[in-house]
């Protein structure tokens, strides 16, 4: 790696989307944290710029609304030099009938390199790889993956923990639902940590079990076991029907407590996607607490997603 942050990458990266980390290598894996690790050292400097991706345009398509992954998007883009243009659905020709690939073959028109697209429907990033010329960058697609969520989740990990061989991580709620839970149980287990699904069986199939995690119904059995507990929001927008009695029992079982943390390892480690719910998955002390890293990990999304960004944006002309 140069000194120069603003091209850091001596890897050789042949990808031209980001679609999910089911995908990627553990090499990959690691060259995108290591790479994010250079970058971050750009956002304590007075002039927060690299010129990596001038000349280059990048394309938010938010068709899901999102306070974190399109502002540090936008943000990561600007600090690489890049041309930023944000789209949004709900103001946008698609209420006159317009499809989702004539709206994004259209801004490809305009000169567009990358496209960062959320999408209520898993596979949308997807079916766009196939239709247009752009990388496309999966930013969260229904219940499926949340790769930049994911790789963020990952570095505010290695950071707190230094490895993940050894390290047993719980992803506690709403997994059935959860695009995060994917993409943190790709990283995870290729980068070798121990896996704990936890939640209520309706949330909680059993049938990842296939995937290489353990799957647990009671939070208290395995809390002590656990180095890092990652709370994954309910996601009632994308359930059918309640899949459990009430908020307040998910809470007595679920919630992240203080009483909860004084039970489990001195250096536990509480993630949380965001948004959170307080009060619901984790509570005000908690989320607020000496172990939350959560502020952290939105610092961390922004070094992460420069990262990817540098990867896909055209530079190795190798890429296919
Ligand atoms: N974690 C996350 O994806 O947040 P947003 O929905 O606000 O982007």
């Amino acid at each position: 790696m140069t000194a120069e942050p603003s091209d850091p990458a001596p890897f050789a990266w042949t990808r031209k989307h980001l679609l999910g980390l089911e995908e990627l290598s553990r090499e990959e894996i690691t060259a995108i944290l290591d790479t994010a690790e250079a970058f971050s050292e750009v956002s304590n400097r007075s002039r927060k710029k690299v010129p990596a991706l001038q000349g280059r345009i990048v394309f938010n398509l938010f068709f899901e609304n999102s306070t974190r992954t399109r502002t540090s998007f936008s943000l990561a883009a600007k600090r690489l030099s890049a041309d930023v243009q944000d789209f949004s659905a709900n103001v946008s020709s698609i209420s006159k009938g317009e499809t989702f690939i004539d709206t994004a073959k259209n801004i490809e028109a305009m000169g567009c390199d990358v496209m960062v697209v959320r999408h209520p429907t898993p596979g949308a990033p997807h079916l766009l790889s196939q239709h247009v010329q752009s990388s496309i960058i999966n930013a969260g697609d229904g219940a499926h993956e949340h790769p930049t969520q994911g790789l963020l989740d990952l570095m505010t990990i290695r950071r707190a923990k230094g490895s993940f061989e050894g390290l047993t991580v719980a992803l506690l709620g709403d997994i059935a639902h959860s695009r995060v839970a994917r993409s943190n149980i790709w990283g995870l287990l290729k980068l070798g940590a121990k896996v704990i699904l936890c939640g209520p069986p309706t949330l909680v199939p059993r049938s990842m079990e296939r995937l290489g995690c353990e799957v647990a119904y009671h939070l208290d059995e395995i809390l002590p076991r656990c180095d890092v507990v990652n709370v994954l929001r309910i996601q009632f927008e994308r359930q059918q029907r309640g899949l459990f009695p009430s908020v307040g029992e998910y809470s007595q079982f679920y919630m992240m407590t203080r009483e909860r943390v004084r039970k489990a390892k001195d250096d536990l480690l509480i993630l949380a996607p965001g948004p959170i719910n307080r009060g619901v998955e984790l509570t005000p002390e908690v989320a607020d607490g000496d172990h939350s890293a959560i502020l952290d990990q939105v610092h961390n999304g922004l070094a992460v997603r420069m990262a990817v960004l540098y990867f896909l944006s055209g530079k190795n002309p190798d890429a296919e």
